[in-house]
């Protein structure tokens, strides 16, 4: 029999006391849709009322669409099987795409054995309370601590929590930069990074262009100047120190804040990650970190630390536009940082980059020049157009998919292929390196 109750000390008449508890059933799962209701004589002498009670309870339900009655076999709670063929069939999933695999230099090595520190952070998430309303615009206080410590113990920054705000990834961190920046243009390394690029020219910004070689000696006119001193994207060099100097220098002396893009620094395997350009200078330097190297691009999370007189304005943009990465991603993040996921991620990845990186070198080097060191994961390599544009082609017809460094040049004139390395399996790996030596040796 139904886990329902009549209470004659309850004002409300007896049908509607019947009908509410059987919703309620309902709602709560159970009662589930296709169960079959009792009959309606059985259940009024079990309630100790009469039929027309009950009666009057379903028939309210059916009105309402909790129940339905078929004819001949009684009541039933609404969309079981039988009912589901009066409904339209479910769509299925359309087939997945076959993808190609990414030989990019954005798409990171993931150690399948780190699943269930994954799962531990979900299920912290799911039980953890959200905040009820706009959660704090600088970011999860928790995070924002760890994430202090963190830059201390492995970039040289030796910052406060206060002073740390967490972004939806580094392109949502320089938006926000911009918008607190006059509207003057913004001088960048050419070749760079393109979503910055983007970014700067939807700000409604003259992009400048920065010889990615060369060292900044002006920056005249510009309100910021963008910059991956750890490795250049995508060449590949670290800024030497006396060209570090010379752009902070020259940065000071014509008034522009220098916008550090530390995204892969952690991953050098020759020498010990360089120490961020931002722990030279925290006044004229805005420190932009991110999760999508270390833990999955689609986190869409990260980090800056920004000069003190920034704070402000950043803060009062951040609460207004309420712009700030949503609570379960950070939440899910406090525990990846606390339980050490991050660190462990960062360690094994440097070890099979490292162990890839040479594989790339040995069989691309015959064909190709090597535009710069190769770090983190992905290396780029110089080579006529027309010949980068075939090997590219043939590498997407085997399934591999590879960018032309042509497509991050706007006024340098480079062209070549950046390879990357994090994405594939070792077999895809293997198979891609021997489809592009095929290409290349053609
Ligand atoms: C130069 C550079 N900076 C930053 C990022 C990461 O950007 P985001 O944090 O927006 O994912 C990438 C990713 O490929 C990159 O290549």
């Amino acid at each position: 029999m139904l886990p329902v109750r009549i209470d004659r000390a309850d004002l409300r008449p007896l049908g509607t006391q019947l009908a509410d508890q059987v919703r309620d059933l309902v709602v709560r799962g159970v009662l589930a849709q296709g169960d079959r209701m009792p009959a309606s004589r059985p259940l009024a002498v079990d309630l100790g009322v009469s039929r027309a009670v009950v009666e009057q309870a379903f028939d309210q339900l059916l009105a309402e669409g909790w129940l339905e009655a078929r004819r001949g076999s009684g009541t039933w709670v609404a969309g079981g099987p039988a009912a589901a063929s009066a409904r339209p069939a479910r769509r299925r999933t359309p087939p997945v795409e076959q993808t190609l695999v990414m030989l990019d230099a954005g798409t990171p090595w993931i150690d399948p054995r780190h699943a269930a520190v994954w799962r531990r952070a979900w299920r912290e998430v799911s039980v953890a309370t959200p905040p009820r309303g706009y959660d704090d615009a600088r970011g999860l206080p928790e995070l924002r601590a760890l994430v202090a410590e963190r830059l201390g113990r492995t970039r040289g920054l030796a910052v406060d929590a206060a002073t740390v705000r967490i972004t939806g990834g580094t392109a949502a961190g320089l938006r926000h930069l911009l918008a607190v920046l006059p509207r003057e243009p913004v001088a960048m390394e050419d070749p760079g990074y393109r979503a910055a690029v983007a970014t700067v020219r939807e700000s409604g910004r003259e992009v400048r262009d920065l010889p990615a070689a060369d060292p900044v000696v002006d920056l005249a006119g510009c309100s910021a100047a963008y910059v991956t001193p750890a490795h250049q994207h995508p060449l590949g060099r670290v800024m030497p120190a006396v060209d570090r100097l010379t752009l902070l220098a020259t940065a000071a002396r014509d008034g522009a804040l220098v916008v550090e893009d530390d995204y892969d620094s952690e991953f050098r395997y020759d020498v010990a990650p360089v120490p961020a350009l931002a722990s030279l200078d925290r006044d004229r330097v805005a420190y932009l970190g991110t999760a999508s190297k270390s833990i999955l691009p689609s986190l869409r999370l990260g980090w800056m630390v920004v000069p003190d007189r920034l704070l402000d304005p950043l803060d009062v943009h951040r609460d207004l536009t309420h712009d700030a990465p949503p609570w379960p991603v950070q939440r899910a993040m406090v525990t990846l940082v606390r339980d050490g996921y991050v660190d462990a991620v960062v360690r094994s990845a440097r070890r099979v980059y490292a162990e890839r990186a040479p594989r790339v070198v040995a069989a691309l080097s015959p064909y190709a020049e090597l535009a710069g060191p190769v770090a983190g994961m992905y290396s780029t390599w110089l080579l006529p157009h027309a010949r980068a544009v075939r090997v590219r082609a043939a590498a997407e017809d085997a399934g591999f998919r590879i960018n032309l460094l042509r497509d991050y040049c706007r006024s340098a004139r480079l062209s070549g292929l950046v390879v990357g390395f994090g994405g594939p399996t070792d077999d895809e790996l293997d198979r891609a390196l021997a489809v592009l030596v095929g290409a290349l040796a053609a």
